[in-house]
């Protein structure tokens, strides 16, 4: 079966746009559970534009479930993280002006200051993944600094503008995938993946064991409501492997 996390973040981001205490990221993380959510995941990140510490907070205490947290690799979110300790940290490139999380990590060129962090979160007894571009360069330096698993970056090919470009995409998935898988780490996927591309990348991915999916999620949430939202995308991902 493959693990479905809930990325929360735009709940949050309606509740900030008109300073209000509702809609509550934790109440949808717990109908997304109900709906087959196997890991809660959220982004802190340092301009606070949508999840908020206390929520961070919150759901550590309140669910049982796992928690992903993505995090720059940046000192306050660390420090943050090894007192809350999440199930798993993913390790992402953070801009103050992108609309969302733009291009992987580079771990390739930064390896020293990110292997700091993920000593310190380690240390903290926290797994750590690395959010990456499907490149085996990145891969390889994942699998060189120790971390046990990596999310490849699909948005290139989920937003490809033609058909041409988005089989090259795939092609890059697909080679990266089996790199990963072949180094050992366990592989995880996401990015801009919704209800018409969910399917395929499942079944042209089989070494990918899970998917970490938000604002298709939440936006069929509106009209579905969360936990319906959150079926229908597991029973996308499954069908293609039979389970
Ligand atoms: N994985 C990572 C590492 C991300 O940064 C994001 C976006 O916050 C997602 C998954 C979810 O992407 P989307 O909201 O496009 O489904």
């Amino acid at each position: 079966m493959i693990r479905l996390g809930i990325n929360v973040d735009h709940v949050a981001t309606l509740r900030q746009a008109r300073g209000t205490v509702y809609p509550d990221p934790i109440e949808a993380a717990r109908l997304a559970i109900r709906g087959g959510a196997d890991q809660i995941t959220l982004h802190l990140r340092e301009d606070r534009r949508h999840i908020q510490e206390h929520d961070l907070r919150r759901m550590r205490r309140e669910l049982a479930t796992e928690l992903n947290l993505e995090m720059a690799a940046n000192e306050e979110i660390a420090t943050i993280a090894c007192e809350v300790k999440p199930d798993t940290a993913t390790l992402v490139p953070e801009r103050r002006q992108e609309l969302t999380t733009e291009g992987g990590l580079d771990v390739a060129s930064n390896s020293g200051r990110i292997s700091e962090h993920v000593a310190r979160l380690k240390a903290a007894g926290i797994r750590v993944s690395m959010f990456i571009d499907p490149d085996a360069h990145q891969v390889k330096a994942c699998a060189a600094m120790g971390v046990p698993a990596v999310e490849l970056h699909t948005g290139a090919y989920c937003d490809a503008a033609s058909a041409e470009s988005a089989a090259a995409e795939l092609e890059r998935l697909i080679v990266a995938a089996r790199i990963a898988k072949k180094f050992g780490l366990v592989v995880c996927a996401g990015h801009g993946i919704n209800y018409d591309n969910a399917s395929g990348l499942a079944k042209a991915l089989p070494e990918v064991v899970e998917y970490n999916i938000g604002h298709a999620i939440v936006a069929r949430a509106v009209f579905a409501g969360m936990e319906q939202a959150v079926r229908e995308m597991k029973g996308l991902l499954n069908v293609v492997r039979g389970s």
